[in-house]
C-alpha cells in the first residue's frame, strides 16, 4: 500500500477566531456536540495521551475522557502503569482528539494531577461490574507470561467480591488535565486549514489564529 497516495480534500467550513467560543471548553463542548451529531463510528471521547518520561522520552496511547468542563479533562486508568509512572515523573501532558471524519483536531496541553478518591470512586461506581472485575485484575502495562494468567486473575476476582458490589482499587483511579494551550484545528481545502489556539492568560483566555 503506497500512503504517500492516499490524499483526502476537506471541504469544511471556515472556523474563525469571531466563530470561537469565549472558552476552550465551550468551544470544545459545542464541537462535541457537532461530532456526536455527525454519527461517525469514531468514539467521540477517545484521545491520544501524550506523556514523557523523566529523561523527556515521551509515549503515546489512547484513553476515553471521561470529563470536560471548565477544570479541564478527566481520565481514569491504573496508578502504576506506564503512563501513571511518567505523570508522577513528569505531570504535564498532551491529549488529542483526532477527529479525522469531520475533519477535526483538537490538542489539549497542560499539567496533570490526580483526582480526589470521591471523584475516582463514584466514576468507578458507574462502571460496568465487568470492567471494575477487569481493574482488580489487570496489573495494566506489567508483563504477563501469557493470555490465561490474565484470565485466571479476572476469575479470582470473580470469586473474591462474590455478589458483593465491587470498591475501587487502591492503584486505580482518574487523573485530569487541566490545560494551559487548547488548539483547534479544522481542515480547509487546499491545505489552508484553520487553526485557533486559546492560550490561558491569568485567568483569562486569548485566542490567536496560527498558521496551518
Ligand atoms: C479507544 C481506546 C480507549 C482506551 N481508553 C483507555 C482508558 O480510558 N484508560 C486506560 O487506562 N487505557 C485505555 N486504553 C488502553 C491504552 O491505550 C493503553 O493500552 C493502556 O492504558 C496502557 O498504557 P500505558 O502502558 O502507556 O500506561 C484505551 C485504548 C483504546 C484503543
Amino acid at each position: 500500500m503506497d500512503l504517500a497516495a492516499l490524499r483526502r480534500a476537506y471541504q469544511a467550513l471556515p472556523f474563525d477566531i469571531s466563530d470561537a467560543a469565549q472558552t476552550p471548553f465551550e468551544q470544545f463542548s459545542s464541537w462535541v456536540e457537532e461530532m456526536v451529531a455527525a454519527s461517525t463510528e469514531l468514539e467521540v471521547n477517545a484521545a491520544v495521551l501524550a506523556t514523557a518520561d523523566g529523561r523527556g522520552r515521551p509515549s503515546a496511547r489512547h484513553v476515553l475522557v471521561k470529563g470536560a468542563d471548565i477544570r479541564g479533562f478527566a481520565f481514569f486508568t491504573n496508578y502504576a502503569s506506564r503512563k501513571a509512572d511518567e505523570l508522577a515523573a513528569n505531570p504535564w501532558a498532551s491529549l488529542v482528539f483526532a477527529w479525522s471524519p469531520v475533519a477535526r483536531q483538537v490538542i489539549a496541553e497542560g499539567p496533570v494531577e490526580r483526582l480526589g478518591a470521591p471523584e475516582s470512586d463514584a466514576y468507578f461506581a458507574s462502571r460496568p461490574r465487568d470492567s471494575q472485575l477487569a481493574a482488580w485484575a489487570s496489573p495494566q502495562s506489567r508483563p504477563l507470561p501469557d493470555r490465561a494468567a490474565l484470565d485466571a486473575a479476572f476469575a479470582a476476582s470473580e470469586a473474591r467480591f462474590a455478589d458483593a458490589p465491587v470498591p475501587r482499587p487502591p492503584g486505580w483511579g482518574g487523573f485530569r488535565l487541566r490545560p494551559v494551550r487548547v488548539e483547534f484545528w479544522q481542515g480547509r481545502p487546499s491545505r489552508l486549514h484553520d487553526r485557533i489556539v486559546y492560550l490561558a492568560e491569568g485567568g483569562t483566555w486569548r485566542r490567536e489564529r496560527l498558521a496551518p
